[in-house]
C-alpha cells in the first residue's frame, strides 16, 4: 500500500484547468513557427519564405536584433540560431515566422526553403577520436588511486569488456512552449522550464537586462527529464521576435523539433576492467568512458562517478573523454552520468560473478566499503546492503539457478538479473514564504515549477506535519519568479531543497503563533496573519560526508526462444533515499524511473546518420507504453539522512532510472547465455540464441 498525499493539482491537470505555457491566453499574441536547417554543417546563403496569408513577420539572422552571447553556465546551446550564417547542426533554427494563427505560421515555415553553401560532411561518433577537454565548463575529472595494473595481474578472475549506449531523447509529453511579451523595458515569459530562476537570469544576460526586469511564469510543466533544464533556443528566439515585432509571441515546438533543439543523451562507449580474488574481493577497477558531444558546444556526459564510492577496491582508475562530432549539443537526460556509466560497471560485475562462480548479490556484499574507498570520507547514510537483502527477499532471488538457460517456460527462456543503483546528491538554495491567516488558512508561496513530480502534494505534506493542520487547509502559490526563489527541478534536488525551506518557514510560524497564543490569540490581538520567509542554503564547499542515494534492482525477463523478443513480466526496486517525505509521489517517481530504465534497456535508440537523427517522431524512436510494463514492485528502506538535508531526505527522481538497464541485460544473459554489451538490447542481438 502506498501512503501519503496524492496530487491536489491532479483534478486541474486532468480537466485541462491547469494552465501550461502554451495554453496561456493572450489575445493579441502572434503565433510563431521555427524553420530549421536541413543540413548538418555549412553556411546559410538564402532563405526564401513564400507569401502566405496572415504572416506578419519573418526574421532570420539578417534582420533579428542580435542577443548577447549565451552565458556559461547555465549552459544548453550557445548556438541559439539566427545570429549568423553558420550552420552547426541539422535542426538549427534559421528563421522564425510570425503569423496570426499557429496553422498559418506552421504552413509558411514548412514551405520555406533555404540555400546552403560550404556544406560539409559531418563527423560521426564511430569515427571520432577521444579528446581530453582541458578548458571550458565541461572539464572531466579523471581520478583514481592504487596500482590498477598490479591489481589486475594479482586477480584470480578478470573481466575486461567494452560496453556501449545509444543516443536517446527525453521526449516529455509537453513540448517546449513559450509565450513572451515586452512591457516597457521588461520581459514577461510564460514557459515550460525546469528552473524559473536560471531562466530569469539567463534571459537577463541575453537581453542586457537586470534580473528583476524579467518575469518568468511556469506553474505547470509537462515533464522535462533534463530537456528543459537549461536555456535552449525557443525562449530567447520568441522573446527576441516579440521585441522586434512589438507584439506578444507564442511558440510551441513540434515533436520533431524537440529532437534537435533541447539536447539529447549522447551515445557512449566505455571499457571496464575489473579483477577479484577467488573469494570475491575486488583487486582493481578501471573505467574508461567516452561520450559523444557536439564540436561547437561540447557538453560532456560523465559516467565514472560511482567508482569513487560504490565498492571497496584498493586500485581504481577512471577516465572521461569527449568524442567530438557534428550534432546538436547533448544535455543531461534522466538519468545522466550514473544511469549510463553503471551499465558497464554493473554488467562487468555480473560477468565477474560468473567467472568466480559467486552469486552476484554476494559479490556486491563482499565489497561493501566502510568509508569511501579513495577519500576515506564517511557515508552520511548508506543502506545499500539493506536494499540488496530486501530486494532479493521480495524477488525470491534465493530460488535462482545461476546457470544460463536453466530456467525455461515453454517457448520462453526465463532469466533473473540484478544490479545496483546509486546517485549523487545535489541540492540548491530555496526559499518559501508562509502565512497563517486568523481563520486558519495556511498559504505557502514559493517559486517552484511543478514538473509532474508532485511538489504541490509534497509541500502540503511538509506543512501539514509541521503545523499539525489538515493538508487541505494548505494553499500553495508557485511557479513565478516574483515569488521566493526555489530550487530547480533538476537532478532530484527539488523535494529536499524546497521541502527544507518550507519546513524552516513552518517551524518559525509555529513559534510565532505560539508566542501570541495561537489562532485565538491572533484574533484577539486584532491581527489577520502571521507571515515569515524561510530559507535553506545547502552547506557550501567540499562535503565532509559522502552523500549518495542507493537502490537494488532485480528483474525477470522472458525471451522468446525463436524470435529473440524480450519481455519483462516483473521487477523489484528497493531504494534508500533518506526520509521519504511523501510516499505516494516518491513511489510514482521511482516507478516512472524504472519504466524509463526499461526504455533504455530494450527500446530507445536514436540513429544519427551523417549528422541527422533519422526518426524525429515516436514511431521511429520508441519508448515504453503501458503494455510493455509488467509488475513493478517499488519499496523503500527506512532511512533518515541528517547530513543530506534538514528533513532527512535525499533525492528520488533520477535514482529509479539507474540500474534497471544492467539488471535487464544481466537477466537476458541468465535467460539466454548471450551477453549483450550494447544498449538497447534488440531482437537482432538475440536471434541466434534459438534453442531449436
Ligand atoms: Mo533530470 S536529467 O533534470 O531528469
Amino acid at each position: 500500500m502506498t501512503t501519503g498525499l496524492f496530487r491536489p493539482d491532479g483534478p486541474a491537470k486532468l480537466t485541462g484547468a491547469a494552465t501550461y505555457a502554451g495554453d496561456t491566453p493572450k489575445p493579441d499574441a502572434l503565433h510563431a513557427a521555427l524553420v530549421l536547417s536541413t543540413v548538418p554543417l555549412g553556411r546559410l546563403a538564402a532563405v526564401d519564405v513564400p507569401a502566405v496569408d496572415g504572416v506578419h513577420a519573418v526574421f532570420t539572422h539578417e534582420n533579428l536584433p542580435r542577443l548577447n552571447r549565451m552565458p556559461m553556465p547555465p549552459l544548453g546551446h550557445t548556438v541559439l540560431g539566427l545570429r549568423d550564417d553558420e550552420i552547426h547542426f541539422e535542426g538549427q533554427p534559421i528563421a522564425i515566422v510570425l503569423a496570426d494563427t499557429p496553422q498559418r505560421a506552421q504552413h509558411a515555415a514548412e514551405r520555406t526553403t533555404a540555400r546552403y553553401v560550404d556544406v560539409a560532411e559531418p563527423l560521426a561518433f564511430a569515427d571520432a577520436g577521444e579528446t581530453r577537454q582541458e578548458t571550458g565548463v565541461w572539464v572531466p575529472v579523471d581520478y583514481g588511486g592504487g596500482d590498477v595494473d598490479a591489481g589486475l595481474a594479482a586477480a584470480d578472475a578478470v573481466v575486461s569488456q567494452r560496453y556501449t549506449t545509444s543516443d536517446r531523447h527525453a521526449n516529455p509529453i509537453e513540448p517546449w512552449s513559450v509565450l513572451a511579451w515586452w512591457s516597457g523595458d521588461g520581459l514577461v515569459v510564460h514557459a515550460s522550464v525546469q528552473t524559473i530562476t536560471m531562466t530569469q537570469r539567463t534571459l537577463a544576460e541575453l537581453f542586457g537586462l537586470r534580473p528583476e526586469q524579467v518575469r518568468v511564469v511556469s506553474p505547470f510543466v509537462g515533464g522535462g527529464f533534463g530537456s528543459k533544464a537549461w536555456m535552449w533556443p525557443p525562449i530567447p528566439l520568441a522573446a527576441a521576435a516579440a521585441k522586434a515585432a512589438g507584439r506578444p509571441v507564442k511558440l510551441v515546438l513540434t515533436r520533431a523539433q524537440m529532437f534537435t533543439l533541447c539536447g539529447h543523451q549522447p551515445a557512449t562507449r566505455q571499457t571496464v576492467s575489473v579483477g577479484a580474488t577467488g573469494d570475491g574481493r575486488l583487486t582493481a577497477f578501471r573505467q574508461h568512458f567516452t561520450a559523444a558531444t557536439a564540436r561547437f558546444d561540447g557538453y560532456l556526459e560523465g559516467g565514472t562517478g560511482p567508482l569513487s564510492w560504490l565498492y571497496d577496491c584498493p586500485a581504481i582508475e577512471t577516465r572521461v573523454r569527449a568524442g567530438l562530432t557534428d550534432r546538436p549539443n547533448p544535455t543531461p537526460m534522466r538519468a545522466p552520468a550514473e544511469g549510463i556509466g553503471l551499465f558497464g560497471v554493473e554488467c562487468a560485475l555480473d560477468e565477474l560473478a560468473y567467472r568466480l562462480d559467486l552469486d552476484p548479490v554476494e559479490l556486491r556484499l563482499r565489497n561493501e566499503p566502510p568509508v569511501e574507498p579513495l577519500t576515506g570520507k564517511p557515508f552520511s547514510s548508506r543502506k545499500l546492503v539493506e536494499c540488496l537483502r530486501e530486494g532479493a527477499r521480495r524477488f525470491g532471488w534465493a530460488d535462482r539457478d545461476p546457470s544460463p538457460r536453466s530456467m525455461r517456460d515453454g517457448d520462453e527462456f526465463v532469466g533473473w538479473g540484478m544490479a545496483v543503483a546509486t546517485r549523487e546528491t545535489v541540492r540548491a538554495a530555496s526559499a518559501a514564504r508562509l502565512r497563517v491567516h486568523a481563520d486558519g488558512r495556511v498559504v505557502v508561496e514559493t517559486g517552484l515549477q511543478e514538473i509532474g513530480t508532485g511538489m504541490p502534494a509534497l509541500v502540503r505534506a511538509v506543512v501539514a506535519e509541521a503545523l499539525e493542520v489538515a493538508p487541505g487547509q494548505v494553499e500553495l502559490r508557485h511557479g513565478d519568479s516574483t515569488l521566493p526563489e526555489a530550487s530547480p527541478s533538476i537532478g532530484s534536488m527539488s523535494a529536499m531543497s524546497v521541502g527544507a525551506a518550507v519546513r524552516a518557514a513552518a517551524d518559525e510560524v509555529r513559534e510565532k503563533l505560539a508566542a501570541v497564543g495561537g489562532l485565538a490569540g491572533l484574533r484577539d490581538a486584532g491581527l489577520d496573519t502571521v507571515e515569515v520567509e524561510g530559507r535553506w542554503d545547502p552547506p557550501e564547499g567540499e562535503d565532509e560526508y559522502s552523500t549518495k542515494s542507493y537502490g537494488a534492482i532485480f528483474a525477470e525477463v522472458r525471451v522468446d526462444a525463436d524470435l529473440g523478443l524480450v519481455r519483462m513480466p516483473r521487477a523489484v526496486g528497493v531504494f534508500a533515499a533518506g526520509r521519504i517525505l511523501n510516499p505516494a509521489t516518491a513511489h510514482s517517481q521511482l516507478t516512472g524511473g524504472m519504466i524509463w530504465g526499461y526504455g533504455q534497456a530494450l527500446l530507445e535508440r536514436s540513429v544519427l546518420d551523417r549528422g541527422r537523427f533519422l526518426a524525429k517522431n515516436l514511431a521511429g524512436y520508441v519508448v515504453p507504453v503501458n503494455a510493455d510494463i509488467g509488475d513493478l514492485d517499488v519499496s523503500f528502506v527506512d532511512e533518515f539522512d541528517e547530513h543530506a538535508s534538514p528533513l532527512g531526505a535525499k533525492g528520488v527522481g533520477e535514482l529509479g532510472a539507474i540500474g534497471v538497464a544492467p539488471a535487464i541485460a544481466n537477466a537476458v544473459f541468465h535467460a539466454t547465455g548471450k551477453r549483450v554489451r550494447g544498449l538497447p538490447i534488440r531482437i537482432e542481438d538475440l536471434l541466434t540464441t534459438s534453442a531449436r
